[in-house]
């Protein structure tokens, strides 16, 4: 990664964008110098039921983190996101559909949106669902999805969204963890031409212990496929929406009541409910939006990832509809059924801004001309990306042949922790080079720090910490807030640690390394190595297992899996084939690895403390860099282990 191409903003862009390099630099002073003046002002994004006479509250003390904004405002996110913009909008695209094939889309105005959700959220409210109860939402990529998101807001439940590709066992842990009342779900997804069984890995999910938590399930018919139907528990989505009244009375909701529940990975442990809350989030997703892809009135925005992620939270439905902007669902993937399909979809729906993962563009780039064959793109303005680092190679793609070197690139750095972007090039403001995450937003104080603590000066490398809260950072983990301040706020006082490393150039552009912890990014999709190494070892064959991320061409990273066999096992390809099926089983298939490697030891110190560092030095086959190994109890383990990677490779 060279810092050496520099693509400067055009006069002609800046002069048509929200914002100038000067705007950027005197609002980013303020915002850092008078957070309370800066944030005050911009709160007025959104319409408040009760407005806030305080901004910011927050401290990151060790033993006492606690962070609230706008604490005394109330609000409601429905309201926001459709009945303010009905009287301008009425009749405006809110959601536009694009089905898995070409002849399968929908639009659905914000007139309509308002009725479908008010109608839903009579129906959740019909079932029992109040304000404060918790509602699990397990969906494909349709309309419903947002629907669904939308009417729990305004009864103020809290969503807690899991992801359509995880497994009964994953929707199970977050139902239980999260004390969810009622399920959505949809009979199947559609994905690449193929069928998803939403609704029976529910019917799964739901025979595990501790789900009778769950007093109902709500079911779109999607697909129409033929799926089981419980009497007592499931409800047809059509039949219970279809006679409730239009209007729904939104509840006002305070800043700091929840918003939402999504799990994530970590570096240790199972999959951490991370919460987000209200008003600071919606005033950070409606900011974000706003000025990262430059919206202005008019743009069709379409952002490819699932709502079953943090993006598709902040950049699919929340931030886009506070904007009163356009935005697209899609249920398919980028080359299906044609190598051009996402291209062509942009050229349909006229797109002028496209918010997209590189692990997406690389799988294009394979393609080359092909993924752009008949189509002009020639609506598009602005280009994003997210989930982990571009490479210079795809942002250059990215660039030249999807965006026919017009539209500039905001490569954005964010966590489902932070709520929304912190580090990224505002379009008409920021010279791009490409592979940097570039300056953070309003409001941000990124650092580098040594291990220690200590914060670094100038260009250097370091882990990539915040100084200070924004409004869109998260509150607590869900009933856990003890792990939270541990996972957050223990390795360095006072700062929010992220578990990233990054490098800052002398310009004061950050480029993010990539995770410093146990945490690997398969596809942008972000994984624990312990989560992975549990489900290896609950395999009845299996005696240990440990699990390092090595560099993937189209993924990012790919899963390298050592794994030792109980005595008397023996490898065998039957055996390959089923213990990486196992883990597809447990967690899901973003969670398979991509190669095994039978080990019949591991390294270890000689207190039994496996040495990943080595371990992860032999997979990449950079056994010649392996540093200190005199630690470890039984170093013949470590040429055994190169040997055979060497066969395996
Ligand atoms: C991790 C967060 C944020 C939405 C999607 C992922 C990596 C994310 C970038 C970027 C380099 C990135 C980081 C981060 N990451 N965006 N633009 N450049 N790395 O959310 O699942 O919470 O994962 O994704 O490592 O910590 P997530």
């Amino acid at each position: 990664m060279s810092g050496q191409s520099i693509y400067p903003v055009s006069p002609e862009l800046a002069q048509k964008s929200l914002l100038t390099n000067d705007q950027y630099l005197s609002d980013y002073k303020l915002s850092i110098e008078d957070p309370e003046k800066f944030w005050g002002d911009k709160g007025k994004i959104l319409d408040w039921i009760k407005p806030y006479s305080k901004v910011k509250n927050s401290s990151y003390a060790p033993g006492n983190v606690d962070i609230k904004w706008f604490e005394d405002g109330e609000l409601n996110v429905s309201v926001n996101c459709i009945d303010r913009h009905l009287a301008t909008k009425g009749d405006q695209v809110a959601l536009l559909w694009e089905g898995d094939t070409p002849d399968q889309d929908a639009k659905i105005t914000y007139n309509q949106l308002y009725t479908q959700v008010c109608q839903f959220a009579n129906a959740l409210k019909e079932q029992g669902i109040k304000k404060g109860d918790v509602v699990c939402l397990y969906m494909p990529m349709t309309p419903e999805a947002a629907v669904a998101m939308l009417a729990c807001t305004r009864i103020g439940a809290v969503h807690s969204i899991v992801f359509g590709g995880f497994s009964p066992d994953a929707i199970a842990g977050r139902i239980i963890d999260s004390k969810s009342k009622l399920v959505i779900t949809a009979d199947e997804g559609r994905r690449g031409g193929r069928t998803v069984p939403l609704k029976g890995n529910v019917d799964e999910a739901l025979l595990r212990d501790g789900t009778d938590c769950v007093e109902s399930v709500i079911v779109f018919k999607n697909t129409g496929g033929d799926v089981a139907w419980f009497e007592d528990r499931d409800l047809d989505w059509a039949e219970v929406t279809q006679s409730q009244p239009t209007e729904c009375e939104p509840v006002a909701m305070n800043a700091e009541d929840p918003l939402f529940i999504l799990y994530t990975s970590g570096s240790t442990g199972t999959p951490k409910g991370v919460l987000h809350t209200t008003g600071g989030y919606l005033v950070y997703a409606a900011m974000t939006f706003k000025y990262v892809f430059d919206y202005q009135e008019g743009d069709i925005y379409w952002c490819t990832a699932d709502v079953g992620w943090i993006t598709g939270h902040s950049y699919l439905v929340y931030g886009p509809l506070a904007n009163g902007a356009t935005t697209l669902l899609f249920e398919g993937v980028p080359t299906y059924p044609t190598t051009s399909r996402m291209s062509e979809v942009v050229d349909k729906h006229n797109v002028t801004l496209l918010y997209t993962a590189p692990t997406a563009i690389r799988a294009l780039m394979a393609k080359g001309n092909e993924a752009i064959a008949g189509t002009s793109r020639s609506t598009l303005r602005v280009l994003g990306s997210v989930g982990e680092p571009i490479n210079p190679e795809a942002w250059q793609w990215y660039y030249d042949k999807i965006g026919d070197k017009r539209c500039p690139i905001v490569d954005t750095w964010w966590q489902t922790e932070t709520g929304g972007i912190l580090i990224t090039p505002l379009p008409g403001a920021t010279d791009l080079k490409p592979g940097s995450a570039t300056r953070p937003f309003f409001g941000v104080q990124p650092a580098l720090v040594d291990n220690e603590g200590n914060i670094l000066e100038g260009a250097i490398e370091g882990n990539l910490v915040m100084l200070d809260s924004w409004p869109g950072q998260m509150r607590t983990l869900y009933g856990n807030h003890e792990r939270f301040e541990q996972t957050y706020f223990s390795t360095f006082d006072n700062m929010y640690f992220t578990g990233d490393g990054a490098r800052r150039d002398e310009d004061g552009y950050y480029w993010i390394t990539g995770r410093v912890d146990d945490v690997l990014n398969v596809s942008g999709h972000r994984m624990g190595t312990a989560e992975i190494e549990s489900a290896l070892v609950s395999h009845p064959k299996v005696a240990e297992a440990a699990v390092v991320g090595v560099p993937h061409e189209i993924k990012g990273q790919g899963i390298y899996a050592y794994v030792t066999l109980n005595a008397g096992e023996y490898p065998s390809p039957e055996l390959y084939a089923e213990v990486k099926q196992w883990v597809r089983k447990e967690i899901g298939a973003i969670a398979t690895p991509d190669i095994l490697h039978w080990a019949e030891g591991l390294p270890k110190t000689r207190s039994g403390k496996i040495m990943r560092r080595i371990l992860r030095k032999i997979a990449t086959g950079e056994s010649d860099q392996l540093g200190d190994t005199s630690t470890l109890a039984d170093p013949s383990v470590v040429d055994k282990l190169i040997k055979e990677n060497q066969e395996i490779a």
